[in-house]
């Protein structure tokens, strides 16, 4: 007997049926089960942001969620926004402002951006700060990305688009 339980992923729109451990973590099964590789693996310890993703419509941290917790789940991934407007506007914001250099964080740190631009769309600094305070980022000192979001969430005006 393997052990293993059947469960059903929705990531990004497309179901995967899965055969998992109960071990196994939701970042393991959505870039080991499902192929898609665009939500990095950090510290596996909840602390870096690397591996956020959406669960449900909500952020979490996809290292610390057992996939078997998820069954039946709508997960989106930065794949998950290729055709989202405010995401193409974070992006090109964070191009311009030279908020990125290895990119490791940044998957996490555009999930984390979108989900504080959708409950601030005008945000001070400190809001920026204290909503991206869960990801962390080891190359850029994290100006820049402070800097990145507020270009962002002006170029996008009152409200977010999706
Ligand atoms: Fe999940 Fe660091 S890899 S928080
Ligand atoms: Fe390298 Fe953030 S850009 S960890």
């Amino acid at each position: 007997m393997s052990g293993k339980q059947s469960i059903t992923l929705n990531i990004n729109g497309r179901g995967h049926e899965i055969e998992v451990e109960p071990r196994r973590t939701l970042v393991d099964a959505i870039r080991d089960n499902c192929g898609q590789t665009g939500t990095h693996i950090g510290c596996e310890h909840g602390i870096c942001g690397a591996c956020t993703v959406e669960i449900d419509g909500e952020i979490a941290r996809s290292c610390i969620t057992y996939a078997v917790a998820c069954d039946g789940a709508r997960v989106r991934t930065i794949e998950g926004f290729d055709d989202d407007t405010a995401m193409a506007r974070l992006r090109q914001a964070f191009t311009e402002a030279h908020a990125l250099q290895c990119g490791y964080c940044t998957p996490g740190m555009m999930l984390a951006a979108i989900d504080l631009l959708a409950e601030h769309p005008d945000p001070t600094e400190d809001e920026i700060r204290h909503g991206l305070e869960g990801n962390l980022c080891r190359c850029t000192g994290y100006q820049n990305i402070v800097r990145a979001v507020r270009n962002a969430a002006a170029a996008m005006g009152p409200g977010v688009p999706s």
